[in-house]
C-alpha cells in the first residue's frame, strides 16, 4: 500500500534531529557517576533479579544484566573520538540538529583549573556541526558534576551555585560563537526524583527535603545561566528541558483521581517551568511516559504495549503535552528528548510514525512547535540501568569495535525527512 503524507505542515525551518548526553556516550570520563559506578557496579548485578524481573524482557537481558561491567560507563561508546563518524551518520539520516552536553568534569577537573585543551575539542567538536549544516544545541548539564563540586556538596547547597555559574561563564566566553541555543538543565525533576527522593542514583542522599532544596537550587542555577549567557550573546535562546510526562486520570469522571492529576500535573511538570517563566526562551520538552493515576496517588497503566525498560508507551501522549505547555507558557516548543529502549528495533517505526501524528496535530492546532529530537542517536549508557537498554536510531556493538549499525526504523525515518524537506 502506497503512503500517502501530508508532508506540508512542518515548517521550512524545522529541526529534526537526535539528542546525546556526554556521559552516555563519550568514554573516560572521570565525574561524580564514575566514581559511582566503580563502587556499585557488584551492588547493582547482585540486586539486578529483584529489581527488574518484573519486566518481561528479563529473560532476554538477565545475563547483562547480571553482569557488573554492564553498570560501568567506562569506554562510552566513543563518541569523544569518533565524533565526526557520528555526525556523518546524522547526515546520512537526513538529521539537521544535534543535541550534546559538555562535560563539566572534563573542563574543569579540579576546582578553578581550566583543561583548554577540552575546549579546543568542543570547538572542534561545534565547527565540524557546523560544517555539516547541522545545528548545535548545547547542553550545559546533563547531570553529571566533577567530583570537588560532589565533595562540595553539589546542588545541595546554595552557596555551591557560584561555581556552576562560573563554569557557564566559561562556556560562554569560549564556546558559544557558533551556538545559537542552549539547554542549562537536563530534566532537574528527574535528577532531584532519583538522586535525593528516591536516593537511588549518586549522591543517594534520600531526603525529600534535600530534594525540594536541590531543586530551588537548580531553579537559582538555571536563572544564574540564563543571566550569564545572555549578557554574553543576547541573541542567543535559552531554556530548559524538564521531563514532562502527560498526567492523566485513570477515570476522568472520578472527582479523586482528577484531583491527584491536577496536583501531579501541577507538581511535575509545571512547577520548575512557572519558576523559570521569565528567564526561558523556549521549552525544552522531554517526553516519554504517560501514566494514569487513581485518587490515591497510584500510577495505573495499561500492562501493553511496554518498551525493553518496561516503560508503558504511548507515543501520541505527546499531543495533549505539547497542547498543555503551550497554552501555559506561549514560549516556542523544542522536543528535545522522545524515544524509546527497543533493541530488536519492534516498536521505533511506529513510535516515531505516532509522534509525528501527533506533532502535525498540534503544529496545525498553532503550537510554536520549532523541533524534534529523537533519544538517542546511538546506545548509549542508561545510568543506572547500564548497557543493556538500546535507545538508539544507531545500534552500536560494543565487543566489535564499536561498530555503528543503523537501525530498520532510522533507514525508514531518514525517508520520510527526505521527502518532507524536498
Ligand atoms: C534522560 C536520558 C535517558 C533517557 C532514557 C531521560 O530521562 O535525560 O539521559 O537516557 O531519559 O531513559
Amino acid at each position: 500500500m502506497k503512503e500517502e503524507k501530508n508532508t506540508d505542515i512542518f515548517p521550512k525551518h524545522f529541526f529534526w534531529g537526535a539528542s546525546t548526553a556526554s556521559h552516555q556516550v563519550e568514554g573516560n570520563n572521570e565525574n561524580n557517576w564514575t566514581v559511582w559506578e566503580l563502587e556499585h557496579a557488584h551492588e547493582l548485578a547482585r540486586t539486578a533479579h529483584r529489581r527488574l524481573s518484573w519486566m518481561p524482557t528479563w529473560n532476554k537481558v538477565k545475563d547483562r544484566a547480571e553482569e557488573p561491567q554492564n553498570y560501568i560507563s567506562g569506554a562510552g561508546v566513543d563518541h569523544y573520538n569518533r565524533y565526526e563518524e557520528d555526525f556523518d551518520i546524522l547526515k546520512q539520516l537526513n538529521l539537521n540538529a544535534f543535541r550534546f552536553s559538555i562535560e563539566w568534569s572534563r573542563i574543569e577537573p579540579s576546582e578553578g583549573k581550566w583543561n583548554e585543551e577540552e575546549f579546543a575539542h568542543y570547538k572542534s567538536y561545534i565547527l565540524a556541526l557546523r560544517d555539516r549544516k547541522i545545528e548545535p544545541f548545547m547542553n550545559l548539564w546533563h547531570w553529571t558534576v566533577p567530583k570537588w563540586f560532589a565533595d562540595k556538596g553539589g546542588f545541595e547547597k546554595k552557596e555551591n551555585i557560584k561555581y556552576f555559574e562560573r563554569y557557564v561563564k566559561k562556556v560562554s566566553e569560549k564556546l558559544i560563537d557558533d551556538v545559537e541555543y542552549v539547554i542549562t538543565l537536563n530534566e532537574p525533576n528527574i535528577y532531584t526524583t532519583f538522586s535525593y527522593f528516591l536516593g537511588e542514583w549518586p549522591p543517594q542522599h534520600k531526603s525529600p527535603f534535600l530534594a525540594y532544596k536541590v531543586y530551588k537550587n537548580l531553579i537559582r542555577a538555571h536563572k544564574a545561566s540564563y543571566d550569564v549567557l545572555k549578557a554574553a550573546k543576547p541573541r542567543i535562546q535559552v531554556g530548559a528541558a524538564p521531563n514532562l510526562v502527560n498526567i492523566q486520570a485513570k477515570r476522568p469522571h472520578s472527582f479523586f483521581d482528577e484531583m491527584t492529576t491536577q496536583v501531579m500535573r501541577t507538581s511535575w511538570n509545571w512547577w520548575f517551568l512557572k519558576k523559570i517563566k521569565k528567564h526561558q526562551d523556549f521549552i525544552g520538552l522531554n517526553y516519554y511516559f504517560t501514566d494514569y493515576y487513581t485518587g490515591i496517588g497510584k500510577r495505573l497503566n495499561p500492562k501493553i504495549p511496554v518498551n525493553d525498560v518496561g516503560f508503558y508507551m504511548e507515543p501520541e501522549g505527546i499531543y495533549p503535552i505539547m497542547l498543555r505547555t503551550w497554552s501555559r507558557f506561549k514560549k516556542p516548543i523544542f522536543i528535545s528528548e522522545n524515544g524509546l529502549a527497543d533493541e530488536n528495533d519492534q516498536f521505533r517505526r511506529w513510535w516515531l510514525e505516532e509522534t509525528m501524528v501527533a506533532m502535525e496535530r498540534a503544529l496545525s492546532e498553532g503550537v510554536d512547535l520549532r523541533g524534534y529530537l529523537h533519544w538517542s542517536l546511538l546506545d548509549n549508557f542508561e545510568w543506572s540501568s547500564g548497557w543493556w537498554p538500546k535507545f538508539g536510531l544507531v545500534a552500536i556493538d560494543r565487543e566489535n569495535g564499536m561498530k555503528r549499525t543503523i537501525r530498520p526504523s532510522a533507514k525508514w525515518f531518514a525517508g520520510v525527512l527526505k521527502d518532507i524537506q524536498k
